[in-house]
């Protein structure tokens, strides 16, 4: 018996699988889809405390490789969400469920975790450190002064099970010192990674997305070994306690199993569920179960981290 089980922050979800943040997790109905599917749980878009239209269309292009965006944090506003997390809580108490927020502003960000820390939510917070496509913001995680600063004072007042998204790092150095500002906070977990921010892609002469004179966050089979490097690089330093989430390049089995491989213990997808829909999550669960019963392991703790070196 293979299978997909694992734990995120104490809790147990079923498959190891969900949808990452900003992807088919805007409204109600899209959630519900995932709820519905093979998928393990779900997030919810990154909220702020107001809703927000987002950057002008076209904002999202698939392209062969990948995609690249640049939707500007279109969201419901946080009420939308947690108002839906607190029904779901009534009707389906044995399911966590995710909730990813970040303020335009350091000020805002703790206004929206104090309304998640004094509202019912028992589920799992997402601060997002690492949105690229506001202009005129930079990403909060490439800035260590700010990200220490940001979870000393929410760690200050906020007891929930809280993680971070993280945007890719390209330095060992910048890895080390990422790692050595995380260490020294009760993070339940650390999600790699974001899109890489700012790549731009033509067509003909043209760029494909409007805002920002086409430079966006680019996602998909791309981005696969930057975000292994990043899943690995993290899970080697980071106190066990800091679980890692693996988000990027996700598009079969094979890709889940070599997050795993590196250290995640759950694996988020992205731009190939934006391409393909839910229907995803069941076709990579039948794949990474295919490929574990052929290498014999039944849970992923028998491979998760595993990871082999060249001697
Ligand atoms: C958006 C993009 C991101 O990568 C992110 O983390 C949050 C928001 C956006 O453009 O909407």
């Amino acid at each position: 018996m293979v299978s997909l089980k694992t734990q995120i922050a104490g809790f147990s979800f079923d498959n190891c699988l969900m949808n990452a943040a900003g992807v088919a997790c805007m409204t109600v109905e899209e959630l519900e889809a995932v709820r519905q599917s093979s998928a393990g749980t779900f997030i919810t878009k990154t909220a702020t405390l107001t809703p927000r239209q987002g950057n002008p269309e076209p904002r999202y292009h698939d392209v062969p490789l990948g995609s690249i965006n640049s939707m500007g944090l279109p969201n419901q506003g946080i009420d939308y969400y947690l108002d839906y997390l607190l029904t779901l809580q009534e009707s389906h108490p044995q399911r966590a469920f995710f909730l990813s927020l970040v303020g335009m502003s350091p000020d805002e960000t703790h206004m929206l975790l104090k309304k998640v820390q004094n509202s019912g939510f028992n589920g799992i917070t997402e601060l997002n450190l690492s949105c690229p496509n506001v202009p005129g913001k930079p990403q909060i995680a490439y800035d260590f002064e700010t990200t220490e600063r940001i979870l000393s004072e929410a760690f200050a007042y906020f007891d929930k099970p809280l993680g971070i998204k993280l945007p890719p790092y390209f330095d060992i150095v910048h890895f080390d010192q990422a790692a050595e500002v995380f260490n020294r906070h009760p993070l339940k977990f650390v999600n790699c990674v974001n899109s890489i921010g700012n790549g731009m892609y033509i067509e003909d002469e043209s760029v494909v997305i409007r805002p920002k004179n086409g430079f966006g966050g680019i996602g998909g089979q791309y981005i696969k070994p930057t975000t292994l490097a990043n899943v690995h690089a993290f899970y080697q330093r980071l106190d066990p306690s800091i679980q890692i989430i693996g988000t990027g390049g996700v598009y079969s089995g094979r890709d889940a199993l070599e997050h795993i491989l590196c250290g995640a213990s759950m694996v988020q997808i992205g731009t190939a569920l934006h391409q393909q829909g839910v229907g995803i999550f069941e076709r990579v669960s039948l794949e990474l179960k295919a490929i574990m019963a052929q290498k014999g392991y039944e849970k992923l703790e028998d491979f998760k981290g595993k990871l082999k070196y060249l001697a």
